[in-house]
């Protein structure tokens, strides 16, 4: 049986009041502000701001609107720590261990290791799942790149609220699904640890390709 059509509603445009390339230019001068923070304070963010956060990011495109997605907010400090306990071992062996000579070669500059103190210092994490099949079971279509935008979506979110995260990926992350007690149809994604930076906190002096590397017109 062919399921029933959803009706259509009309298009609510959205009118940002000046003309696109103002628009455009203001939303890019926000983004563009926007940076990976390995330095958290350990200053509160209300659940609230968290939420309007997940909304904005669960308010992404998805295949077939599968929405294969689950944010897991964790604010619980002893579920932190096991996470920080978890992460920190895989990290050890991912730079002792797995990651090539390439990858530590391009990692260096970015000062990264094996410590993650701001898995307990930041106020909220939150573990990004992608579902693997619907929670009733059914196909799920694109799934990373739908789970890829709606972390998109949701790293933008955070910044829009005055607040930094990383993305981070302990790899493997397996870890995340046990210690956060999730169904087997929930792989992790991502970790985002979310907060405000710390006092001073500092980022790499990096540069971003500019729009003649990145853009192709035809
Ligand atoms: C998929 C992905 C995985 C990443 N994993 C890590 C990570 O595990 N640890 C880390 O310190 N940074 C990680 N990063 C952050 C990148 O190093 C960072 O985005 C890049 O250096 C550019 O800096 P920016 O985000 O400040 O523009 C990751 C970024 C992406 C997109």
């Amino acid at each position: 049986m062919t399921p029933a059509r959803i009706p259509q509603i009309p298009y609510r445009a959205f009118d940002p009041g000046v003309p696109g390339e103002v628009g455009a230019r203001r939303f890019f001068e926000v983004m563009d502000r926007r940076r990976s923070c390995r330095f958290f304070s350990d200053r509160a963010v209300s659940r609230e701001t968290i939420e309007w956060c997940v909304k904005a990011g669960s308010s992404a495109p998805s295949g077939a609107h599968k929405q294969p997605w689950r944010f897991v907010c964790v604010q619980d400090a002893g579920v932190k720590t096991k996470i920080r306990r978890a992460a920190e071992h895989e990290e050890r062996a991912f730079y002792e261990r797995r990651a090539n000579e390439q990858w530590l070669k391009d990692l260096a500059p970015l000062q990264t290791g094996p410590e993650k103190p701001f898995l307990e210092i930041a106020p909220w994490l939150i573990a990004v799942f992608k579902l693997a099949k619907s929670d009733d079971g059914g196909q799920v279509y694109y799934l990373n790149e739908s789970v890829g935008i709606a972390c998109g979506m949701l790293i933008s979110a955070i910044h829009h609220a005055g607040l930094v995260t990383l993305t981070h990926t302990p790899s493997p992350m397996g870890f995340l699904g046990e210690v956060l007690h999730r169904p087997a149809h929930e792989r992790a994604f991502l970790l985002l640890p979310v907060g405000y930076p710390a006092d001073g906190a500092s980022v790499p002096d990096l540069q971003r390709k500019g729009l003649d590397e990145v853009m192709v017109v035809v």
